[in-house]
């Protein structure tokens, strides 16, 4: 990763979206295809935000997880993954079983790694994993975007603020103010199962259930094997949810097994520190 002091040249600039302060776009940056954010307000909140996500995800060395090449003061410049988010994939139906705990197990690989470097993402949804070529496969799973993350060793605290996660992924917890933890995480993961599954998130009213007015959950989806893990994931109690990615991962485990689906040569926590391939499975 390269840090300069100057706005970095582009070359095929393609516009992707606007958010509010903040330009994606597509281009050429040294000779290779990128995705850039640029900071596109100027007020110190916006500027310490995105400084803060470019530190978090900077910080970070994960297979599944896209940290920068380079950032400027005001540009984040990413690889750029073709294929597609899963939510353009699950646009086109639901995943089955395989596919769906295979997604689910690399979301969970690259989040026990975040967990074991004391950052939280607090935005886990579809949106925010892509699929490198497009294939719901575990070591396709890309994940990105740190806007909202957390990291112990960073000193801004982003729950502070006024931005919010997503209702439908988003924690009863983080809804309520209260600090998230990587347990908040796990619970986005299993809405992010349940939405592969079934095509739709658990709660139609997700406002409501986070409120606690409403207590209804739409049936879960998939083979039963699958339901105490989803369950218990997706407990409004943190207390009763899966004590760490590692334990969720050892859950979905066991369930595949029982499912016959052959096992995944995940790479063991610690075995991180290799960079991205851009070559799909
Ligand atoms: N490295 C990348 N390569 C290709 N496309 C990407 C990359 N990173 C992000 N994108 C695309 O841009 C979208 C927005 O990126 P990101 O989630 O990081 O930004 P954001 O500020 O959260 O925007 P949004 O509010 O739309 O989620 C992603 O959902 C994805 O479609
Ligand atoms: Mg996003």
């Amino acid at each position: 990763m390269q840090e300069f002091q100057t706005t970095q040249p582009l070359s095929n600039r393609a516009p992707l979206a606007e958010q509010p302060g903040v330009y994606s776009e597509s281009a050429e940056w040294c000779g290779q295809p990128v995705f850039v954010k640029t900071l596109a307000a100027d007020d110190p909140d916006s500027l310490a935000r995105f400084q803060h996500e470019g530190r978090v995800a900077a910080s970070l060395r994960h297979p599944l997880i896209v940290s920068p090449l380079a950032i400027t003061p005001t540009q984040l410049i990413f690889p750029f993954v073709e294929g597609g988010t899963l939510r353009e994939r699950l646009e086109r139906g639901p995943l089955d079983e395989q596919q769906a705990t295979e997604v689910a197990s690399g979301v969970l690989c690259a989040v026990t790694y975040l967990h074991a470097q004391g950052v939280t993402h607090h935005d886990l949804k579809p949106e925010n994993v892509m699929l490198l070529g497009g294939q719901p496969r575990w070591n396709n799973v890309r994940l990105i975007d740190f806007g909202m993350s957390h990291s112990r060793a960073l000193p801004l605290d982003i729950h502070s603020g006024t931005r919010m996660g997503t209702p439908h992924f988003m924690a009863p917890e983080q809804f309520l103010g209260v600090r998230g933890d990587p347990r908040s995480d796990l619970y986005s993961v299993g809405v992010l199962l349940f939405d592969c599954l079934a095509g739709h998130p658990p709660y139609e009213d997700a406002l409501g259930w986070l409120a606690g007015i409403r207590d209804r959950r739409a049936e879960l989806p998939g083979p039963e094997p699958l339901h105490p893990l989803m369950r218990s994931a997706l407990s409004r109690d943190r207390a009763q949810r899966p004590l760490s990615a590692a334990e969720m991962q050892h859950h979905l485990t066991s369930a595949r097994l029982e499912l016959n689906l052959p096992p995944l040569p995940l790479p063991t926590p610690d075995a991180a520190a290799a960079p991205a391939t851009d070559t799909p499975a």
